[in-house]
């Protein structure tokens, strides 16, 4: 037993901010930013915290799959940029929606929409659960460092949600992982510890070589695409679309050509949303459902890659 996606749903706040808007903060411009990232407008949020995000967009995941908050089973959510390192944000969401299931985070930052699929398959498979709930959810602009100019102008935020119950639209998914601070990192406040010997403490923001970063996103998105797909028998022309973590554009863009995929089958609304980490596959797929893309049996491949560094390739049957 494995499951199916029965709904999905999405929540960005609506404050928008365009390239133009931030070139009035920072030494930037919408030229390079298109030209090197692909996002044209994000949203940022004024007052919602990843939390509250997550509740809506589980809210309209909970509406479009039928399926009422009560009959959940489990809720699994992802945020590196919760208000609270406890309560989790998925006990939050729980609370706000007034019922009592286990819940439970898993922090593999913008590839943890993959890592819940594969959890939520665990549970399923020992048939522990009949209906659960998975949230992606980010406040990034708390996090980002605004006098930093290679990562104010990616990452946004935004909250997506899925309704998963028992079926067989889960196939497979591989994971690799490699533990270490050096690429990207987002320390937390060192503390006042009396106790603690200073010198060492880092601005707990997000730190990125983007360079770096690049480099293994795009190595990561075409090794685990492929090893995910020969592994269960199927090639790129069997996939109706490739739902990739919407990182930057150039990333789609160089994975496209080197796995010679045309750009058409790679789902991108990166220029829309910018980088919201966990959520943003979430929200690529509510946007697909809603618009009536995806039918019945489409093969869907998942590709996600991050902090961590973290990456995976999730396959499944819509
Ligand atoms: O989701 C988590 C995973 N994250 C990612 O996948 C991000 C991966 N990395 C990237 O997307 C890119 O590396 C960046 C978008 C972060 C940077 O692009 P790049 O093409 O690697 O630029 P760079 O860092 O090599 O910088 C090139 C130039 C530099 O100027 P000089 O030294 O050549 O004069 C930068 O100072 O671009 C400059 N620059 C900017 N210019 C205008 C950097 N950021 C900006 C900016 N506006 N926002």
């Amino acid at each position: 037993m494995s499951f199916s996606v029965l709904g999905t749903g999405m929540y960005v706040p609506p404050k928008v901010v365009t390239n133009d808007d931030l070139s009035q903060i920072i030494d930037t411009n919408d030229e390079w930013i298109m030209q090197r990232v692909g996002i044209h407008e994000r949203h940022f949020s004024e007052q919602e915290t990843a939390a509250e995000m997550g509740y809506r967009a589980a809210l309209a995941a909970l509406e479009n799959s039928g399926v009422r908050a009560e009959e959940l089973d489990l809720i699994l959510a992802a945020s590196v940029s919760g208000e609270t390192i406890s309560p989790s944000v998925s006990c939050e969401i729980q609370g706000r929606l007034g019922v009592s299931c286990m819940t439970m985070d898993i922090n593999a930052a913008c590839s943890a929409f993959d890592f819940m699929l594969e959890t939520a398959a665990g549970f399923f498979a020992r048939k522990k659960v009949k209906k659960v709930l998975v949230v992606g959810t980010e406040r990034l602009s708390r996090l980002i460092d605004w006098t930093d100019r290679s990562t104010c102008v990616i990452f946004a935020d935004g909250a997506g949600a899925v309704v998963l119950g028992e079926g067989d639209g889960y196939i497979d998914a591989v994971f690799d992982v490699k533990g270490g601070l050096d690429v990207i990192n987002i320390p937390q406040p060192v503390g006042s510890s009396p106790y603690y010997q200073r010198g060492q403490e880092r601005k707990p923001c997000i730190h990125m070589h983007g360079q770096d970063t690049f480099k293994f996103a795009v190595t990561a998105i075409c090794r685990d695409s492929v090893q995910v797909l020969e592994r269960n028998g199927f090639s790129f022309d069997d996939v109706a679309y490739i739902v990739p973590h919407q990182a930057n554009k150039r990333i789609i863009d160089f994975a496209s050509a080197k796995l010679k995929v045309p750009k058409e089958k790679f789902y991108v609304n990166i220029d829309r949303f910018g980088n919201t980490s966990s959520a943003s596959i979430p929200i690529a797929l509510d946007e697909m459902n809603r618009r009536g893309m995806l039918k019945k049996g489409d093969l869907l491949l998942l590709p996600a890659f991050g902090g961590g560094l973290a990456s995976a390739a999730c396959l499944l049957r819509w």
